[in-house]
């Protein structure tokens, strides 16, 4: 088996200016921009992980965008492991905008994203457990095992 990593050593954080190709004409970024840094945190988070495996997006769970974001606004993506089964990772993405103007911030929602490691014949494969130490960390690793369940068994997996 492979040796542990904790949730500390693949966590990730990512600040991205909002640009008018990020936006509809009124100015409201599009949900769409949104879940592709979404994505692409979650990957990072989950190659960090996984080591030398490709990880690629099994599944993003529902997500609602709780305020706007605007043009000027800087994102502010936040993302840890919460769990890890064999090849799989659910990484948590928190967002947050900042308006710099004023500095205030406020939360734009928060998302599970499933990673699937693949070696390089593209198959799903092994990756390092999650040590979990803390409280917190075996909370959230158990409350990740639930939704995983609940996640496969809507896909027909289990
Ligand atoms: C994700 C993918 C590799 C799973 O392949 P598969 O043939 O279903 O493989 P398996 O059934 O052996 O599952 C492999 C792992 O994926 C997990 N998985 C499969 N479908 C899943 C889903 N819908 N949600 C969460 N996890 C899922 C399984 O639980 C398993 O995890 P484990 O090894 O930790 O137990 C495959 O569906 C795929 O390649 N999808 C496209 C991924 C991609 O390219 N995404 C980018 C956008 S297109």
């Amino acid at each position: 088996m492979k040796k542990a990593k904790s949730p500390e050593e693949s966590k990730a954080e990512m600040t991205v200016i909002m640009l008018p190709s990020d936006a509809n004409p009124k100015g409201n970024v599009f949900g769409g921009v949104i879940l592709k840094h979404v994505d692409l945190i979650a990957g990072l988070v989950a190659k960090r992980h996984a080591g030398h495996a490709n990880a690629v997006t099994a599944s993003i769970d529902r997500m609602t965008f709780l305020k706007p974001v605007f043009i000027g606004n800087a994102l502010i993506l936040s993302a840890r492991l919460n769990y890890v089964r064999r090849s799989s990772m659910e990484v948590e993405v928190t967002v947050e905008s900042e308006d710099l103007d004023d500095g205030t911030r406020v939360r734009t929602g928060t998302a599970f994203v499933t990673m699937v490691a693949l070696d390089k014949y593209g198959k799903p494969t092994e990756v390092p457990p999650l040590l979990v130490q803390t409280e917190e960390e075996k909370a959230r690793f158990r409350e990740g095992e639930r939704r995983m369940e609940l996640r496969l068994k809507e896909a027909g997996k289990i």
